[in-house]
């Protein structure tokens, strides 16, 4: 078994990469394998496993965000629009796009089932697929992938179900991008280090026998 130092690792070394090649160090077989382990073993509230993960790669990327490019223009100002082109064309350069979503119906149902806690299982929901999300980045980024999470959502909701087939009351919540290392990308992030509030406003530990 890993030591926990391997997890803790890999959850220091996730970081926001923008600068993306289509060239990952695995192949998309071993892509497959993570996607199918995150939806094993990520944890839901109830064990409800409501969350949806399409994973999209190569061309079909590349059309996702051809399509993101299409569902915003005409929302953008049209003099802002090559700016906004550059940036999805960034995320386009990339291997892959991974897109989280809630199935609304196992919800409904525990709504229906377990009425005194109605209220929560949304949120709960939203909490468990954010989870799959950082399972998805750690393990990628792990696997020496570069990352970065998006949100176009709800904008292109409509178009990726019908495009992806995937029934279109399910919920986009986020799309994690993932490509290749561009040359300095890593040590870029790194040089900057993380920007850090201190702990002590944020860690509050009790009864601790260290
Ligand atoms: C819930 C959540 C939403 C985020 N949304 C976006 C986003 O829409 N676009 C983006 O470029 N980064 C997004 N990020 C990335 C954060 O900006 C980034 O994780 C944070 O600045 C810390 O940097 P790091 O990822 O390098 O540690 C999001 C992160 C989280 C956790």
């Amino acid at each position: 078994m890993a030591s926990p130092m391997d997890f803790l690792k890999a959850c220091e070394n996730r970081r926001t990469i923008y600068q993306l090649t289509d060239k990952i160090p695995i192949s998309d077989a071993r892509v497959e394998e993570i996607a199918k382990h995150n939806i094993l073993h990520v944890p839901s509230s109830f064990n409800s496993q409501s969350t949806r993960i399409v994973v999209l790669l190569n061309e079909e990327h590349k059309k996702f965000w051809e399509i993101t490019k299409e569902c915003l223009k005409p929302q953008v100002p049209e003099e802002q629009f090559p700016q906004t082109e550059k940036k999805l064309d960034g995320f386009k350069a990339g291997h892959g796009t991974i897109l989280f979503l809630n199935d609304p119906n196992p919800v409904k149902k525990l709504q229906s089932q377990f009425a005194l806690y109605a209220q929560h299982f949304p949120g709960w929901a939203t909490q468990s697929n954010a989870m799959a999300q950082y399972h998805l980045w750690t393990a990628l980024e792990a696997e020496g992938c570069a990352c970065n999470l998006q949100h176009y959502n709800p904008i292109v909701d409509q178009r990726v179900a019908g495009e992806w087939n995937f029934p279109q009351e399910w919920e986009l919540q986020a799309q994690l991008v993932f490509g290749g290392y561009a040359e300095g990308a890593r040590e870029a992030v790194e040089k900057g280090g993380k920007q850090q509030q201190p702990i002590e406003e944020r860690l509050f530990i009790h009864g601790s026998k260290a």
